[in-house]
């Protein structure tokens, strides 16, 4: 029997914590969302998820953070199965951190405070102002708010601390909630259309902050703007009406005749601009 060696990158891939999933289906009433979904997501490893409108992303995102539950199949990080009845403010713990397709900001909590109350994951709006009220003047919630500073200021918001967020400008608020996601230190980050309703300029701000994370979790990046996804993923899983149909390096999603038949069509060539398809996503 020929001993395979192992690929050279693979033990760094396999340090850490890996997300696993495996034969995920749920439906919603007659709909199948996920069909026998099955994708790992390494540690340090840029995993983008695409498909069309209604694909699943979103569903997929659901069931790992514990909002939605699953039918059948199995879904774990490091180790740890996410479908035996975890919480969502579990995710914390677990070291997830997701961002809300949208923005999903507390309207009545500033940004500074809004960062803060990622620290605890899946806080209703009441309660994180609650959460913020018990912590203050406390150490904690110094130390705290000194680290959502930071991550304002390093994501170029910081001087919108202030601030509720419908005051602001949309891209000062995606980015505030990506502080939020990011204040827990998460080892694994769920990023769900981050870059949608951003300029140009801002959508490659957010591919240099993006690839300045890789080093530190794993990414699931959900995106309709091909050129950010080719440009910052390891790997991309392409959903279509719930089933995975290619998962691969973004050259071989790129040149897959099935992605392009059943989805991409020749918007995946051009890697430059962006696909008007995606755009009205
Ligand atoms: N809670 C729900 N109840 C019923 N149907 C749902 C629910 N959540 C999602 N769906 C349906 O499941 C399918 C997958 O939706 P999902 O939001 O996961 O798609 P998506 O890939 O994120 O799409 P988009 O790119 O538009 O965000 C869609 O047909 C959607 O209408
Ligand atoms: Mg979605």
């Amino acid at each position: 029997m020929i001993a395979i060696e192992p690929e050279p990158h693979a033990p760094a891939k396999s340090e850490g914590k890996a997300l696993l999933i495996e034969g995920l289906s749920v439906g919603f009433g007659g709909l199948l969302a996920l069909d026998q979904v099955s994708l790992t997501a390494f540690q340090r490893e840029t995993v983008g998820v695409i498909g069309p409108n209604g694909a699943g992303k979103t569903t997929l995102f659901n069931i790992i953070c514990g909002f939605v539950g699953a039918d059948s199949g199995q879904v774990s990080y490091g180790g740890i199965s996410l479908l035996e009845r975890h919480h969502p403010h579990d995710l914390t713990k677990l070291g997830i951190a997701r961002t809300l397709q949208g923005v999903g900001l507390f309207a009545g909590l500033t940004l500074l405070e809004n960062v803060m109350a990622g620290a605890q994951a899946g806080l209703r709006s009441d309660i994180a102002s609650a959460f913020l009220g018990l912590w203050r003047s406390s150490r904690e919630e110094r130390r705290l708010a000194l680290r959502a500073r930071e991550l304002l200021d390093e994501l170029g918001v910081g001087a919108y601390a202030r601030y509720l967020p419908a005051a602001l400008p949309f891209a000062v608020q995606k980015s505030a909630a990506l502080a939020r996601a990011l204040i827990a230190e998460p080892s694994l980050l769920l990023l769900d259309e981050p870059a949608s309703g951003l300029s140009n300029d801002e959508m490659d701000e957010l591919a240099t902050m993006i690839r300045g994370l890789r080093s530190r979790m794993g990414i699931l990046l959900v995106e309709h703007h091909m050129d950010l996804v080719m440009s910052v993923c390891d790997r991309i899983v392409v959903l279509d009406f719930g089933r995975v149909i290619a998962d691969g390096t973004p050259e071989s999603v790129r040149s897959n005749p099935e992605v392009a038949t059943a989805y991409l069509g020749d918007e995946i060539d051009k890697s430059s601009g962006h696909s008007q398809a995606f755009d009205d996503a």
